[in-house]
């Protein structure tokens, strides 16, 4: 019973919108209809500014690390774990509070895998940073982290967190999906200036 409770909270933690509260109260912006309409921190950072960005990232990836915290004060069943790291993800992704729009997931993965495995985080965040940095695609960045994490925890030998980073995996392409069509069509959003 508390188990189950618990994947609710999850779930409604993960769907609440900071990023769209942020962005509303602080710069009077709806970022579901600008920018690439995400709640996310990178959108609240292209739309709000940079500061607010951060702090959207902050309080998203707050949203899965706290789940599991607190799970794991009472469980380590690596199925629980599971479920309550897809419930906070899906949670930002899908959010009840916004029929059903939300995040891309990735903030609120990270959240969860400071909790789970720090380690395999550190070393998919050192992909991430990398791949911004060559590409000038957050995006792009995302899905390297989003593939990294399972690669990782295999080659690390934490094999049962391997389902919850390969469902995460899939989620998060799916949510890029629109990200993907530009990254193929050499038109998105680039953090890198486009030379004249
Ligand atoms: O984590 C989200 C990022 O990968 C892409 O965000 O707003 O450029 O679609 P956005």
């Amino acid at each position: 019973m508390v188990t189950i409770f618990w994947l609710g909270i999850s779930y409604l933690l993960g769907a609440v919108p900071f990023g769209l509260l942020i962005a509303k109260v602080f710069c009077k912006v709806d970022p579901l209809s600008q920018g690439s309409k995400s709640t996310g921190a990178t959108n609240i950072a292209r739309t709000c500014g940079l500061g607010y960005g951060i702090l959207t990232l902050v309080l998203d990836v707050f949203k899965g690390w706290f789940p599991i915290i607190v799970a794991t004060s009472f469980t380590h069943s690596a199925t629980f774990l599971t479920l309550t790291g897809l419930a906070a993800v899906a949670g930002h992704m899908y959010s009840v509070f916004l029929n059903g729009k939300g995040g891309k997931g990735v903030a609120t993965t990270v959240g969860v895998f400071l909790a789970l495995a720090p380690g395999v985080l550190f070393w998919s965040i050192v992909v991430f940073a990398m791949v911004i940095i060559a590409s000038g695609y957050v995006s792009m960045g995302s899905l390297c982290l989003a593939t990294a994490l399972p690669v990782f925890l295999l080659v690390s030998g934490h094999f049962s967190l391997l389902i919850l980073a390969l469902v995460l995996m899939a989620l998060i392409f799916w949510k890029h999906r629109d990200n993907i069509e530009r990254l193929r069509a050499g038109n998105e959003h680039s953090w890198k200036k486009k030379k004249e």
